[in-house]
């Protein structure tokens, strides 16, 4: 396979998608900006990820990134939210033990410290830079602590403390889907890899609550196979609807949402032949989770986690009941019950760098090409003087002020030649750019070319005023 992660780095760079936070100060480990077209680009996947679970009737919610103790304490994050972490006593690396034991080839991962102590013990594990014997192992909680206030680690908590009130806004009724945009906060060990491990990230969650009774949503409708590897080791290809006919997710509410994250990610520009839904081991899972399911994407030949998706239960809704001692009770059917809940929740950095990189190919040229659905990219059409000649230059503008009154994801550009040009959209992922050139001034007819196929037709402008550029050229 032909690797295009550290390409794809490099083009983010410098052409503005995303860079390393705070550079002129030697940079910090697990910060990332995102530059003028990662804004674009990321706002155009969290529009994508809203409106699909806006047709699944979703109460949106926007809560505190900082979260009082009492919070943390309930749903268990102050006493279990924590990794393993390992120092090197020679080279003073920091890892995750689980990092050094696959390193050394160690597939086990411990479920406390103790264990972790007895595999440092009985396998002597080697410093992943230095090779030294690692000694030093402790638990190492992932929040970040300001005063007496902790930056949340989730979104999910600022959904399960408003449950009453949401239950009331959606006048007594369950299912109830709801769903938060924002940022979470973890102090990673090692953050590496770009945007794949950060500190501070962003997340889209949903959490689904149901009536334990009923652990279901809508119908599981016919879609493209999905591919799936339950923690029995016996890959599943096939319709969702079959898997949950053959009990290998057994819980129709959380296939729904496993189907939902499939639908959403091919919108988004994510191929199946990329993607892959694996379900935990049981020594793998949050503390909150009786089930999980993670979406995963490759990244030149390795798989990374982009969308989790758990059964937590009424794990939540019970801890929070007992310590805020706000009943999270509801009466349905006279049955008192504490609601289940199905979430499903995006990592949307790590879907970013998937896509870029998925969607990343050279030309013959050596020239790259972003190709980007025009739904995700940052602009869908790029307008372009052939020269900087006055008349030529006036006429572009002019198109260009009437292109925007109905497509304001247009840009303009006059720098350089018309080939540099080209590849610099091609670069950024523009599905189709427009040459205003001299014949324009005679019959005003425009080149317009398309980035995929490189093929140009000359067009009338008036044929242009409008955002759906590629029926127009095809
Ligand atoms: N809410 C799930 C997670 O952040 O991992």
């Amino acid at each position: 396979m032909i690797k295009m992660y550290e390409d794809i780095i490099e083009i983010a760079k410098r052409r503005g998608f995303f860079w390393p936070s705070f550079s002129i100060y030697g940079g910090f480990s697990g910060f990332y900006d995102y530059g003028p077209l990662g804004v674009l680009l990321k706002d155009n996947i969290i529009k994508i990820w809203k409106e699909n679970y806006l047709q699944d009737s979703t109460a949106f919610l926007d809560t505190p990134n900082l979260t009082p103790e009492p919070v943390f304490k309930a749903s268990g994050h102050i006493d279990r939210f924590s990794d393993i972490a390992c120092e090197c006593t020679k080279c003073k690396n920091k890892f995750k033990l689980e990092t050094v034991l696959k390193f050394n080839k160690i597939e086990k991962i411990p479920k406390n410290l103790k264990e972790g102590l007895e595999l440092v013990e009985e396998f002597k594990l080697k410093c992943p830079v230095c090779g030294t014997i690692i000694k030093n192992i402790s638990d190492f909680n992932l929040m970040f602590k300001a005063n007496d206030m902790y930056l949340r680690p989730e979104t999910a908590q600022g959904i399960f403390v408003n449950f009453k009130l949401l239950y009331n806004y959606n006048k007594g009724k369950l299912p109830m889907v709801v769903g938060q945009v924002g940022k979470g906060f973890r102090n990673e060990i090692s953050p590496r890899q770009s945007l794949i491990r950060l500190k501070e990230f962003n997340q889209c969650e949903i959490e689904a609550f149901f009536d334990p009774e009923h652990l279901e949503f809508k119908e599981l409708y016919a879609y493209s196979e999905i591919k799936l590897l339950p923690n029995n080791g016996n890959p599943f290809y096939g319709n969702i609807a079959e898997a949950y006919d053959k009990k290998i997710i057994p819980n129709k509410a959380l296939a729904y949402f496993v189907l939902k994250t499939q639908v959403i990610l091919n919108k988004i520009g994510i191929d199946n032949d990329k993607l892959r839904f694996r379900q935990h081991n049981p020594d793998e899972r949050a503390h909150y989770a009786s089930d999980s399911w993670d979406a995963e994407a490759i990244i030149d030949d390795e798989w990374f986690e982009i969308v989790g998706i758990a059964n937590r239960t009424n794990f939540d809704l019970k801890n929070h009941d007992r310590e805020s001692r706000e009943s999270m009770k509801i009466n349905i059917d006279n049955r008192e019950i504490i609601p289940y809940v199905i979430e499903p929740s995006y990592g949307i950095d790590r879907i970013i760098i998937s896509l870029l990189t998925q969607s990343v190919y050279k030309r013959d040229n050596g020239y790259n090409v972003l190709k980007l659905d025009s739904r995700v990219s940052p602009f869908h059409l790029a307008i372009f003087p052939l020269m900087k000649k006055e008349k030529l230059v006036d006429k572009a503008k002019n198109f260009y002020s009437e292109l925007l009154k109905n497509d304001k994801y247009i840009i303009y550009d006059d720098v350089g030649s018309i080939g540099k040009r080209y590849a610099r959209q091609d670069e950024i992922g523009t599905p189709y750019c427009i040459t205003v050139d001299f014949q324009t001034l005679e019959d005003d007819t425009v080149t317009i070319r398309c980035r995929d196929s490189m093929k140009q037709e000359r067009k009338k402008i008036s044929d242009l005023l409008t955002n759906k550029y590629g029926e127009i050229i095809q």
